[in-house]
């Protein structure tokens, strides 16, 4: 099938992000593994140094650090979270991996947001523990700017600083909070870019660019600071349908490239490309989890069911159509 030419149109818009999704998984694997890392910044990897000085140095250092055997990533531990009288997450448990990417779906208002807020510290706990790589980071005493530094979020709005230049949007934490020189930072940030496919962008500002361009930006961004988890808040939510995969593309390809994720998505063809496990939340209590397959082909919960019988209602009912009826409906349109 060929990729859908994208619209902005109502229910034609929702069948255009099913059909991108085909395009996705042909698309072509963004290497995240071989960014340049500070650890090793004497290299300045494809950016500008000299081919031999990259073909004889460990300069492309992987993303992802080795992961200490047996530890998750990320552990919560009975978590509960109101605000006022509102239960929001009630006795949460999660364990994700190193590697691993965990998918997070529920209705609106369910909890996901304030999960992630959670892990990233950005909402303390009521009670409940999480841990980050065998390290308690609700526990008093921690250090909550250092540890935000290795959970990388990047949310439905791209949040990036309308007065800076993309290239200065990536670097303008690593210089101020980890004292990086700027030639240093730099040198990773276009790297960074390259990967998402937007190094020719660097000096441009974020109005210039696209909703999708924005959003890789942010995810190159979060990456500066060399995470080791990813946590996605609905992150395609906000942009038009034929920008979606773009984004999607990106995500993947960092899942495979080794990445720890959390994902928040409503994007059900993804969750079960490239979720190793899928949560479903709903009224802040997890319902029902497994691989995405599992849970999304054969769902155990009647609440799980309905939910996604009423997501799924109508992607399945524009299974009917064909391309061509959308065209030629769009044909119709603009006269
Ligand atoms: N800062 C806050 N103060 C008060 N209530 C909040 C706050 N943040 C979230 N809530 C409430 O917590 C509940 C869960 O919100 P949350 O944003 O986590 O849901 P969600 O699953 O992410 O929903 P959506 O799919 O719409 O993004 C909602 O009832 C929301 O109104
Ligand atoms: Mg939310």
């Amino acid at each position: 099938m060929a990729p859908c030419p994208g619209t902005r149109h109502g229910l034609f818009g929702r069948a255009a992000k099913v059909w991108r999704l085909e395009a996705v998984s042909r698309a072509p694997i963004l290497d995240f593994r071989r960014a340049v890392s500070f650890d090793r910044p004497a290299i300045h990897g494809e950016a500008g140094l000299p081919k031999d000085t990259l073909e004889t140095s460990a300069a492309l250092a992987p993303e992802v650090r080795e992961p200490t055997a047996g530890v998750p990533v990320v552990r919560a531990d009975a978590i509960r979270k109101s605000f006022g009288d509102n239960v929001v997450l009630d006795d949460v448990d999660l364990t994700v991996d190193a590697g691993e990417v965990l998918v997070v779906i529920g209705p609106s208002g369910s909890g996901k947001s304030t999960l992630l807020r959670c892990i990233n510290l950005l909402e303390p706990v009521d009670s409940g523990r999480i841990f980050f790589e065998g390290r308690e980071i609700t526990a008093s005493g921690v250090k909550v700017n250092q540890v935000r530094q290795q959970i990388g979020i990047v949310f439905q709005q791209f949040n990036l600083f309308p007065h800076l230049n993309v290239i200065d949007n990536l670097t303008v934490a690593a210089r101020r909070v980890r004292k990086i020189p700027r030639a240093t930072a730099e040198v990773r940030a276009l790297e960074l870019l390259r990967r998402v496919g937007l190094e020719e962008k660097a000096r441009q500002y974020p109005h210039q660019l696209s909703g999708g361009q924005q959003q890789r930006v942010a995810i190159a961004r979060a990456l500066m600071m060399e995470p080791h988890v990813m946590l996605f808040d609905e992150v395609t939510s906000a942009l038009d349908p034929e920008l979606v995969g773009e984004v999607l593309i990106v995500m993947r390809d960092l899942a495979r490239s080794g990445m720890t994720m959390i994902i928040v998505t409503h994007e059900m063809q993804f969750a079960r490309d490239v979720g190793d496990i899928l949560i479903f939340i709903d009224e802040g209590r997890i319902v029902e989890q497994g691989k995405p397959v599992d849970v999304l082909d054969q769902p155990k919960q009647e609440r799980t069911r309905r939910f996604l019988r009423r997501s799924l209602q109508l992607a399945e009912s524009l299974q009917e159509l064909t391309v061509e009826e959308v065209e030629s409906d769009e044909e119709g349109g603009k006269e």
